[in-house]
């Protein structure tokens, strides 16, 4: 029978900013979430690993009859998206989180005006946010901070600790000092962050989790008088994942598999 979940993946807990997002505007879909709590953080691995992972996560929703995923993850949009979307493509449609919203968070800036990008190691060596943003406004400065640290800060809920201050204080001072008009926050974990971010420079932050919601709402029929479920996945320590979780969502209950 053809399932007609939304499948959502990420690394940790991240991915937990856009499922909230989706929640609140189609709370009667049933979703399926998976984080990779066991490969976590996806940022400073290599594009194949990247890819490997991700691939399996797909299988494993396509293996529950689920026929739409979406990226909850700008690291995974960046680097494996482009290779996954022709590998999966007559079996589940994907809505990668970078290529959907990136002509939105262009709204708004004039010639020579500068975004900055928060996000992995690996969505910033990619560029592909550059590439992304540039063809809805070539004229823009895209000006990407790799934020390698922000990951475990969020998923080990080290949110008082100083040298995580100290480090999200380097990399804002970037953003600062290059006068960047707009923010985005280019990693599903940073919303977590975005108090202490406007602590520090207080301009436009622009979240993708927002957009990507309203972009899956407008293709697909939000099932009217159903209560939605909510399933979640991890690939290791289910019990931390649903302590990181408490801010984002209240996640009762995780189910550890192995893929
Ligand atoms: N939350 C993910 C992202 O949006 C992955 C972060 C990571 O595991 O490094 O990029």
């Amino acid at each position: 029978m053809i399932n007609n979940s939304i499948g959502l993946l990420d690394s940790g807990v991240g991915g937990l900013s856009v499922l909230s997002e989706l929640y609140k505007i189609m709370p009667n879909k049933n979703y399926v979430f998976f984080g990779d709590t066991k490969n976590v953080p996806y940022g400073t691995k290599t594009s194949e690993e990247i890819f490997n992972y991700t691939k399996d996560i797909l299988n494993f929703f396509v293996s529950k009859n689920i026929k739409t995923a979406v990226f909850a993850c700008n690291t995974t949009s960046a680097v494996a998206y482009d290779k996954l979307k022709e590998y999966f493509e007559d079996k589940i449609k994907i809505y990668p989180l970078i290529q959907s919203v990136a002509k939105y968070a262009t709204e708004g800036l004039k010639n020579n005006d500068t975004i900055a990008i928060l996000a992995t190691k690996a969505t910033i060596n990619s560029k592909k946010y550059d590439e992304e943003l540039k063809k809805y406004n070539p004229n823009i400065n895209v000006l990407g901070i790799d934020c390698t640290g922000f990951v475990e800060i969020v998923e080990n809920r080290l949110y008082d600790n100083k040298e995580s201050i100290e480090l999200i204080k380097e990399k804002l001072e970037i953003a600062k000092k290059n006068n960047a008009k707009k923010i985005v926050l280019g990693c599903t974990h940073y919303p977590y962050l975005i108090d202490i971010f406007k602590n520090i420079y207080n301009v436009e932050y622009f979240n993708p989790a927002n957009t990507i919601a309203q972009i899956v709402k407008q293709d697909l029929n939000d099932n009217f008088n159903q209560k939605g479920t909510l399933e979640f996945y991890v690939s290791k320590n289910p019990n931390d994942f649903i302590l990181s979780a408490k801010t984002f969502f209240d996640v009762k209950e995780a189910k550890l598999i192995e893929i």
